[in-house]
This record gives structure tokens, C-alpha cells and sequence, in this order.
């Protein structure tokens, strides 16, 4: 079962009209929100972002918080598998078509639910592929745009290599992957590129920030240079849907030994065991502030 604006129903039943500017201009903002145990994820930290994504987009937030809590509760009740990922996404709606914005317009509001399944044994043991490419986005990447094209044709050059991710570099610095936020490892200190508007500020990206300042793992948020993503010990790779994942081997070369690092061990160990603990229901949000 999906929602679209106001109404629950099967996908199959789910039509838009083609005027909307979700479809002409790629005109609205989305949000992915993991669902463990049938309890969504740091859901007040994704509807933060949802609110900073409205704003960069001029557009005002259809529902309150107590609203969207209520409407992805009965989403996700509806949906099989205890673990899913909710799509969240909100167009300017439908107008004649201009370029700015119609005056007296609804937005289009658009949920479903998929099934989250758990990232490859295979690829944690071994460490997945990358490949570099030019960061060649717009320079709003901190608004969460369905407008995805660059992101489309960047993941594709990864796909086409057999890669799993492409990891952008802009003026010579790391800015995050296609799909998901890049961190380094060098002489054992976890290196994050500092949020800006050049990266999604990712959700998991705070997580894994959160932990390692809980559990006394040297961190820097720093400009990362290309450079130093070559030479890095260890690279890891987040996002809502693959959580923590080892990049071991970048554009052909190894990254490191070529083996997934201690770092992303023991990263890894503690997002699961972090995750237990908000499936049990005993985190609500940040660990620290
Ligand atoms: N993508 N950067 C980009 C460009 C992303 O598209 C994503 C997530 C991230 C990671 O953010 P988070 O940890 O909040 O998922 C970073 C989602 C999963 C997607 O578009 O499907």
C-alpha cells in the first residue's frame, strides 16, 4: 500500500497527473528513511532534513511532524518485512506548465515502503568497488532534490565498471559518493568531509560520527583532498539503505591492504548493536548532542 495525497492505496491504483512538476521539472524534495523492526530510524533527525530540503526549495511543509509520524506508522503497518525503507516525496504539484512557481497549488505528497534488505555478507567481508569522477552536481547538494540526473549518470559510470559507487572529488576534495557519504581512514583517525553545500548532510553520516565520538575513536571533520582519499588506509561508504560498507578498492587500486579495515569492524559492530538498541526502543535520538 502507498499514500499519495491523502489517500492509502495499492500502487497499481497510484496515478499523477503529467503536468505535475515533479515530472516537467523535476520540481520537489525527497527523503529515504530506514524502518527496523518496524520502527523508522532516527525518523525525527529525517524530518529535520525534510524541513531544511522544503525550505531550500521555497516550499511549504504539507504536514506537522505529528502528521508524517502518523501516515508512515500506518505505511508501514500496511507493508510486509519488518525491516523496509519508507521513499518520501513531495513535488510543487500540478500547474500549467512555467518555469516559476504557480501561485495556489497543492503539492503532490507521495509515500511507499520497500522491503530493506541487509547488505551482502559478501561485500562486508570483501569490501565493495568505487571509482572517482568529477563532481559535476549543482552546488545546492544539501537539499535532498528529486532532480537527480548528475547523481543518475554518476551511479551509472560506477554500474557500467562493475563498481558499486562513485565517489565524487570537486576542485580536487572529496565531497561524498553518488548516493551515499564517504569517510576516510589514515594512520587510524576517521576523517569526515565537513557538511556544507557540497554534500547531503547524511543521516547515517551523523550516526556514524555519533559513535565514534562515543566510543573515544580518534575523528577530524576536514576537507579530505583527492589525494589523501588515494592514499587512505581505510575508505567506508554510508548510506540509509547499504548502512556502513568497506570501499576496498578505488579505481582499480587497492585501497589499503585491499582488506576491510579495523575501523569499519569496528564501526560496523557498533552501528548493529546500535540499531538493536533503537529496535528495542530505547533510543529515540542522538546519542550525543
Ligand atoms: N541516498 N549523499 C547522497 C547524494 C545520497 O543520495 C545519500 C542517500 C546519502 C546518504 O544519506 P543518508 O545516510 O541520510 O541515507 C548521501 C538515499 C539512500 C537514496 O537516494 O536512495
Amino acid at each position: 500500500m502507498i499514500y499519495l495525497n491523502g489517500k492509502f492505496m495499492p500502487i497499481e491504483e497510484a496515478f499523477i497527473p503529467v503536468l505535475d512538476r515533479g515530472f516537467i521539472f523535476g520540481d520537489g524534495v525527497y527523503e529515504v528513511i530506514p524502518v527496523y523492526s518496524r520502527k523508522p530510524f532516527r525518523l525525527a533527525e529525517h524530518l529535520i532534513r525534510l524541513q531544511h530540503s522544503l525550505d531550500g526549495i521555497r516550499l511549504k511543509n504539507p504536514c506537522s511532524n505529528d502528521e508524517w509520524r502518523n501516515i508512515l506508522e500506518q505505511i508501514i503497518a500496511n507493508n510486509d518485512g519488518e525491516d523496509q525503507y519508507l521513499y518520501l516525496h513531495i513535488t510543487r504539484g500540478v500547474a500549467k506548465r512555467d518555469h516559476a512557481f504557480p501561485a495556489n497549488v497543492s503539492p503532490t505528497v507521495f509515500i511507499m515502503s520497500n522491503p530493506l534488505p541487509q547488505p551482502p555478507e559478501e561485500l562486508l567481508k570483501t569490501g565493495a568497488s568505487a571509482i572517482t569522477a568529477n563532481d559535476n552536481r549543482w552546488i545546492r547538494c544539501d537539499v535532498k532534490a528529486i532532480s537527480l540526473l548528475p547523481n543518475v549518470l554518476l551511479r551509472q559510470l560506477a554500474v557500467d565498471r562493475h563498481a558499486l559507487e562513485t565517489i565524487l572529488i570537486r576542485n580536487q576534495f572529496l565531497t561524498e559518493g553518488a548516493a551515499s557519504n564517504i569517510f576516510i581512514v589514515k594512520d587510524k583517525v576517521l576523517l569526515a568531509p565537513p557538511k556544507s553545500n557540497l554534500m547531503l548532510p547524511g543521516i547515517t553520516y551523523d550516526v556514524v560520527l555519533e559513535l565514534a565520538a562515543a566510543n573515544q575513536i580518534p575523528h577530524e571533520i576536514r576537507e579530505i583532498s583527492e589525494t589523501e582519499t588515494r592514499m587512505a588506509d581505510e575508505i567506508l561508504l554510508t548510506s540509509s539503505t547499504k548502512e556502513i560498507m568497506p570501499i576496498t578498492l578505488l579505481d582499480n587500486h587497492p585501497v589499503g591492504d585491499g582488506k576491510p579495515g579495523e575501523l569499519f569492524r569496528q564501526l560496523h559492530a557498533l552501528y548493529q548493536e546500535y540499531k538493536a538498541t533503537h529496535m528495542r526502543g530505547q533510543v529515540t535520538s542522538r546519542l550525543t548532542n
